[in-house]
């Protein structure tokens, strides 16, 4: 259980900013979602946050303290699952267990493993099959028995479910959420992009969209323990019903705009190009 503060957070992987100065605190325990568009730096904002790239000194806090490379206070589960393929689901657990309990023995790294497996819905039989013998969604529980069995208290979470079918989906999203709400008083950080906004109001405690990038927050809510959506409500509510229509039209305003500045950017670089030419052909 950590908080993750934001003061003015700026980050880019060269000259070009790709963030341009983020505020926000997320509370401990808090389930936050960022939405927003394809290339606005939701993979990279989870990457600073990880420790994975460097954020300038004082902007990026997490538990009080100034992220300064990866801890093991914080987990990332990816899209692509991220398990070594050369071991078998059950010791790509193992081996996440024993960085952070060294005095572990094998059997006791092996107890907690199958456990977690378990805890995942997932058959004791598959623990020592090999990544590419596994489904998808198989894959995904394993990836995220991993994160939760190392018990982070923040949990990064990039896109898990986007390759998933939607029964799948659906299982993991109420599995992740089972866990996060069984933490009760000790609930993890979870921070978690996702492109679809339906899964955002299903998760999220707070929801996040970022603009374009350079991007910035463009909007943010927050729901109450009263008002979060569950899946009974997420389809009837009314107050649901228009916060997804209005994250939805946040969503598509953006995307017309960067087309459009597209568009307009691509018109203005063919008339130079003209003018160009014509000067040119003057000058012969
Ligand atoms: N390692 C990198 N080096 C250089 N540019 C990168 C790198 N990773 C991402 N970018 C660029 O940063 C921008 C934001 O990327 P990313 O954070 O992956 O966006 P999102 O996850 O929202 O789709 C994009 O323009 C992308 O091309
Ligand atoms: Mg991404």
């Amino acid at each position: 259980m950590l908080e993750v503060s934001m003061d003015n957070l700026q980050f880019g992987y060269g000259e070009e900013l790709v963030l341009s100065g983020l505020n926000y605190n997320a509370k401990a325990g808090d389930f936050v979602c960022l939405l927003g568009q394809s290339g606005c730096g939701k993979s990279t904002l989870l990457r600073l946050i990880a420790g994975l790239e460097k954020s300038n000194p004082g902007q990026l806090m997490v538990g009080g303290k100034p992220v300064d490379g990866p801890s093991l206070d914080r987990t990332m589960v990816f899209q692509d699952y991220g398990l070594f393929p050369w071991m078998t689901a059950g010791d790509n657990i193992c081996i996440a267990l024993k960085q952070k309990y060294k005095t572990w023995d094998k059997p006791k790294l092996k107890e907690v493993a199958l456990e977690w497996t378990r805890n995942l819905g997932l058959d004791e039989e598959l623990f020592d099959k090999y990544p590419m013998n596994l489904s998808g969604g198989q894959k995904q529980r394993f990836a995220t028995a991993r994160a939760f069995a190392i018990d982070a208290p923040l949990l990064l979470m990039d896109e898990p479910f986007g390759a998933l079918d939607a029964v799948t989906k659906a299982l993991l999203q109420d599995t992740v959420l089972e866990l996060w709400q069984n933490g009760k008083e000790k609930r993890k950080t979870i921070f978690f992009v996702t492109h679809s906004v339906d899964e955002a109001l299903l998760l999220a405690t707070d929801i996040l969209v970022l603009g374009q990038a350079p991007s910035k927050i463009i909007y943010t809510h927050s729901f109450t323990e009263a008002t979060k959506p569950t899946r009974e409500t997420l389809f009837t509510d009314p107050a649901v019903l228009d916060l997804r229509n209005r994250l939805t039209q946040i969503i598509y305003d953006e995307i017309n705009e960067k087309a459009l500045r597209l568009k307009q950017q691509k018109a203005a670089d063919k008339s130079a190009e003209k003018t160009t030419i014509f000067n040119r052909k003057k000058a012969i």
